[in-house]
């Protein structure tokens, strides 16, 4: 069976963002239904994920994780059966804790069992989470263990830490064996979220690459408010399709995981057009795996306009424009001497708009555009002879 799980950002849908506790064998069904017939699954997306609040609230007499019957009356070797009959694999969740997040059975000392009662259910991802930890046990001994574990389950499991970046996680992580880990606390369906945790993840993006990715955590695009948990759906107001575009935008320049979280069965228009931007999710599987850094764009709208810079596998760069100011029409612009390309080489780079998928010309010295609040430019810049 070839490896090489997490090669680029793994791209899939997780049950959370919108369902929280409220799953069920019919809503994962339809989830992996509709991950084929909408045309993710063409454009990359393969794992569909169940989170949080999916087993009975004891272990078996064998000390063994049981699905709750219930929400899943033919097991979960089932579920796995029939998403891996799409084409698409399967992933579940669990807890470096006693317990998990929602306070049901987690791996704490039955790390072993629970990789290998994973692996023969048929499990080919594992979310991992940091509630309810012992005090005085290192996280990075407990990811080990999980890591151990699943590397020697007999089946190819992709380890998804969660670990919310506590506990300077970027500098023991790629010891665990995970192939991604969550750097930031809980996403909700705000601008002032999206922003945040894209913000704190800037200048850290040498930590990551290919087999470990830095998780920004769940796609809240196309959720539109509509959580059943107060605090994702932080209001039900939800954000604009264009703060949902730079969301997106923000998280493939910066080679996030992209794990979908609206409800995929009643996507608009907009946010099908958002999730399936072919010429974006190139910049995030670009097969380097190469961070994305930020310019120093001060003095340009007292800095509310960022830009990100990240080398491509060809030799071209993705460059992102991103205005994080409420102000309408922020002007930005900067020097190609900044991203290493002085105008005595004779070069300069011919510009590609992801968005509009259009080339819109050749530049010389610098690039300057009007962003618009909230919004942003993702280009394709290619190095060309002038
Ligand atoms: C934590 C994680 C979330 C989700 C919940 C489930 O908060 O960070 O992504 O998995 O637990 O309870």
């Amino acid at each position: 069976m070839p490896k090489n799980l997490g090669r680029t950002p793994p791209m899939g849908w997780n049950s959370w963002n919108t369902f929280t506790w409220n799953i069920n064998e019919e809503l994962v069904m339809q989830a992996a239904d509709e991950m084929v017939a909408s045309g993710l699954k063409d454009c990359g997306y393969e794992y569909i994920v169940i989170d949080d609040c999916w087993s009975k609230k004891e272990r078996d007499e064998n000390g063994r994780l049981v699905a709750d019957p219930e929400k899943f009356p033919h097991g979960m070797k089932y579920l796995a059966d029939y998403i891996h009959s799409k084409g698409l694999k399967f992933g579940m969740y669990s807890c470096s804790g006693t317990h998990t997040c929602a306070a049901y059975p987690a791996s704490f000392e039955h790390e072993f069992v629970d990789a290998n009662t994973f692996a023969e259910w048929g499990v080919d991802f594992l979310k991992y989470d940091y509630c309810f930890k012992p005090k005085g046990i290192p996280g990075e001994l407990l990811y080990k263990r999980m890591g151990m574990a699943l590397r020697n389950c007999g089946r190819d499991i992709l380890f998804s830490a969660c670990n919310w970046g506590q506990d300077d996680v970027y500098s023991w992580i790629k010891e665990t064996g995970a192939q991604m880990f969550r750097s930031t606390g809980d996403i909700q369906d705000s601008w002032n979220s999206i922003v945040n945790l894209a913000k704190s993840q800037f200048g850290r993006q040498s930590q990551q690459g290919v087999y470990c990715w830095n998780d920004i955590d769940m796609l809240v695009v196309g959720m539109h408010g509509g959580s059943n948990n107060d605090f994702i759906g932080d209001g039900g107001f939800g954000c604009t399709d264009t703060e949902y575009k730079t969301h997106f935008s923000l998280w493939a320049m910066m080679n996030s995981p992209l794990m979908i979280g609206c409800d995929i069965r009643s996507m608009t228009d907009a946010t099908k057009e958002i999730l399936m931007n072919k010429d974006v999710i190139a910049i995030n599987q670009d097969p380097e795996g190469r961070g994305a850094y930020v310019l120093d764009s001060s003095g340009w709208d007292n800095g509310q306009v960022k830009i990100l810079i990240k080398p491509l596998e060809n030799g071209d760069y993705a460059i992102g424009l991103f205005n994080f100011g409420d102000k309408f029409g922020s002007r930005a612009s900067f020097p190609f001497w900044d991203m290493g390309l002085p105008s005595s080489a004779g070069y300069g780079f011919e510009m590609y708009d992801c968005w509009k998928h259009e080339t819109i010309g050749t530049f010389a010295e610098r690039f300057t555009a009007d962003v618009e609040a909230h919004d942003c430019l993702i280009m394709r810049a290619k190095l060309v002879k002038l």
